[in-house]
């Protein structure tokens, strides 16, 4: 019960690895906001069966990360709530197809920045007020594999690297009101995004990879699960690799 009596607000949460995070979290006992783009039946059962299950409170709050107005909602309504926020995961991401940079548009860059990067900081800037009034809290992002080595488009491999800057920055920052700032950059990871590649792609990023496999979201969930309870509580300002062993 790692997260026992905390509330955790996680994005992107109903599929992938956030609903792994999700899961993770509720079984550890925390409370939470699960920010996702659309309103779906099959989500919505999901949480009442793991609100009944593990005796945790999980609301839903929708918000689609291409629009800044959409982002200040949802942290309007979860504010407004003044539940004292623990856990900030900022999990949302998108990846395009591999192209280019002579055949990708200048708006696919700004919106998977917006997306990836943006609108993250955003939320977290809204968020992380409850965490200052209360002097502690920790905020995971998380980054990719691509963000070190460029294995991913320039849009793509670009804005999770300015989530590794913009980890080291909040953690300085944050750090003086008690805020831990971290991130957990995954390789490829068994998802609808991670199954997206050519299998002639997969093949050359699982030959660099020591284990020889995907990752598995739970195996994700349960890193960001440690960054965002007290088992970390000695670190802030880094970027976990959880890749297999990515050479
Ligand atoms: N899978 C991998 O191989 C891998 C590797 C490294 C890093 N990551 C990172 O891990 C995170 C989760 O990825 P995943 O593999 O779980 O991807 P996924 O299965 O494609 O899920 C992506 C999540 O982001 C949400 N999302 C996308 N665009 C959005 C928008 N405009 N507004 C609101 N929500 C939006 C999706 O919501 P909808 O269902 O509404 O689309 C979904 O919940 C991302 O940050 C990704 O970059 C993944």
């Amino acid at each position: 019960m790692l997260l026992e009596k905390k509330c955790a607000v996680i994005t992107g949460c109903n599929r992938g690895i956030g609903k792994a995070i999700l899961d993770a979290f509720v079984k550890a006992g925390a409370d939470v906001f699960a920010v996702i783009r659309k309103e779906n039946t099959e989500f919505t059962e999901h949480c009442q069966a793991l609100s009944k299950q593990y005796h945790v409170a999980v609301e839903i709050v929708y918000a689609d990360f291409l629009s800044e107005e959409e982002v200040l909602s949802a942290a309007k309504e979860i504010l407004k709530t003044k539940k004292k926020i623990d856990v900030l995961v900022n999990n949302i991401g998108i990846s395009n197809p591999l192209n280019s940079l002579a055949m990708t548009r200048m708006q696919t860059i700004h919106e998977a920045f917006q997306i990836n990067l943006f609108s993250s900081i955003l939320f977290t800037q809204q968020i992380s007020k409850s965490m200052m009034r209360k002097q502690s809290g920790s905020i995971v992002f998380i980054s990719s594999s691509a963000a070190f080595d460029g294995g991913a488009n320039i849009e793509y491999s670009a804005s999770k690297a300015a989530i590794n800057g913009a980890v080291k920055r909040l953690a300085i920052e944050l750090g003086n009101f008690g805020i831990r700032v971290n991130a957990v950059a995954p390789g490829l990871t068994a998802t609808d995004m991670g199954n997206s590649m050519s299998e002639e792609d997969e093949a050359i990023a699982l030959s660099m990879n020591v284990m020889k496999r995907k990752g598995e979201p739970e195996e994700i969930a349960d890193v960001v699960l440690f960054l965002g309870s007290d088992m970390s509580r000695f670190m802030t300002g880094q970027v976990l690799r959880v890749d297999g062993g990515l050479r």
